[in-house]
């Protein structure tokens, strides 16, 4: 932002120096969340705001929380109480939750943490400026805006994105699935989808931006449609923009990923031969009490289907494990489910209950904790085995990997990602090669989780 921040004279002889007003923004969750907190704040700045690079200089602080699972809705808590602290200091600052947590725990949120001013829910973020002043305003009460709304896709705004190679761009707001064990529906709303004009104007937005990869976001972002305008369209839609070299999505949901889709991927190389397909059990008869809508059999010939198309393809995915009713036996169809489909990694979580899910209110979370705890354990170890073992099929290859910046090790190396998501530390040893650049990287060694190599010339 070009804001002239010195005060003018007609202030100072007021005795009110006037400077842009700062936002304090803080992320928990997925990356739906970050990109939020991307447009929370390119609506501020669309007012004047500036950002703040610490709370502590902020005139507003905004958490943007998750309430996915209770450890991060208890992070959160810990956070804010923290956050207090800069109240003690300056009693004016404003503190804001937003996100999941605002929609899901309102009253908890009133009763434990009274010194918040502003309760946000996902669907109120363009009333943003609005509520602030009502706040400044009030400052006894909390300024409450937990609306959902069916509409509301944000068309227009303008995000302030974080530096990097990646932009991310909401395709779909919202869930329609209703996972049994899940928030989202709840906290999030209607699915919708964000009109593809939109979605097209901000993926040319980052391209004159410099951002070489856009990843298309939404909670399952492959149901995504727009009037007759499906998923496989739009990522079409997305490809034929020039100057986007490399497309990725996150995350789809197994029982929409349609022929159409594999076969729009096999065939445009701009969209990366990477999908995270979370599968959560290996077990039909948890799967059925998951109400996710597949069973392993289908599960297991999507996966097949798509490594026909694309030989070769990486695949990670979500586990849960101490579903209620998981026995040992169902357990172990999880762990012989990853052991077959071989991830390159996997988000893996305990089972947290989830006030208002339907599993809350019908199925005993009857997993005793240690149990959950031991299986959690397992899954893990199995998946740092196997991505481990997957991570060597890389080595002697030469694959394509976008350039992201100097490796943390060393000014001397590039850090990069190649199309499959795994990090490339490579030597600089071809002159001209830029941040953003595509570069050829033959892989030499592997270590658990990250490639070493040198540039193909
Ligand atoms: N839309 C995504 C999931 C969003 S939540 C999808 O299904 O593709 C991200 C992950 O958190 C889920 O895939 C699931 O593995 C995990 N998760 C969600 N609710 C949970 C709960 N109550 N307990 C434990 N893990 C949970
Ligand atoms: Fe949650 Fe299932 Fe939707 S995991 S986000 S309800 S797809």
């Amino acid at each position: 932002m070009n804001i002239d921040t010195s005060p003018n004279l007609i202030d100072l002889a007021l005795g009110q120096p006037q400077r842009p007003r700062r936002v304090f923004i803080e992320t928990y969750g997925c990356q739906m969340n970050v990109a939020d907190s991307e447009l929370m704040a390119g609506i501020l700045q669309g007012e004047g705001w500036e950002k703040a690079d610490a709370p502590e200089d902020a005139d507003v602080i905004l958490v943007n929380t998750c309430a996915v699972r209770e450890k991060a809705e208890e992070r959160v808590f810990g956070r804010v109480a923290t956050l207090n602290g800069v109240k003690y200091q300056r009693p004016d600052v404003l503190i804001g939750v937003t996100g999941c947590m605002a929609e899901h725990l309102r009253d908890k949120l009133t009763e434990r943490a009274p010194w918040v001013d502003l309760i946000i829910g996902p669907d109120a973020y363009r009333r943003l400026p609005d509520l602030i002043q009502q706040a400044e305003a009030v400052r006894t009460d909390p300024i409450i805006d937990i609306r959902l709304d069916r509409e509301e896709t944000y068309e227009g705004l303008d995000p302030v994105r974080k530096e990097g190679i990646t932009g991310w761009v909401s395709i779909q707001r919202g869930c329609d699935k209703f996972c049994t064990f899940c928030i989202v529906p709840y906290t999030r709303g209607r699915e919708r989808g964000v009109p593809p004009r939109e979605v097209l104007r901000q993926v040319r937005q980052l391209v004159e931006e410099g951002y070489p990869e856009v990843t298309l976001l939404g909670q399952t972002v492959n149901s995504y449609r727009y009037e007759d305008v499906d998923f496989a369209d739009l990522v079409e839609a997305v490809a034929a923009i020039e100057g986007v070299k490399r497309i990725r999505f996150t995350s789809p949901y197994p029982i929409d990923f349609t022929p159409k889709l594999i076969a729009l991927m096999a065939r445009e190389p701009k969209v990366c031969k990477y999908i995270h397909l979370p599968v959560q059990s290996g077990s039909d008869d948890v799967l059925d009490r998951m109400r996710r809508g597949y069973t392993i059999a289908q599960y297991r010939q999507l996966v097949a289907d798509i490594r026909a198309a694309m030989p070769g393809i990486a695949i990670s995915t979500d586990i849960i494990t101490g579903f209620p009713g998981e026995t040992e036996d169902d357990f172990q169809q999880t762990l012989d489910l990853m052991a077959e489909l071989r991830c390159s990694f996997a988000f893996m979580f305990k089972y947290s209950e989830r006030p208002g899910t339907f599993a809350h209110k019908r199925l005993a979370d009857d997993v005793p904790e240690d149990v959950k705890g031991e299986r959690l354990r397992r899954v893990i170890a199995l998946q740092e085995q196997l991505g481990a073992e997957e991570i060597q099929r890389w080595v002697g290859r030469v694959e394509p990997v976008l350039v992201e910046g100097d490796s943390r090790r060393s000014p001397d190396q590039w850090s990069g990602r190649t199309d499959a998501f795994v990090t490339v530390v490579f030597d600089k040893n071809v002159p001209g090669v830029q941040r953003g650049d595509l570069v050829n990287v033959r892989i030499d060694r592997a270590s658990a989780h990250t490639l070493f190599g040198q540039i193909v010339p």
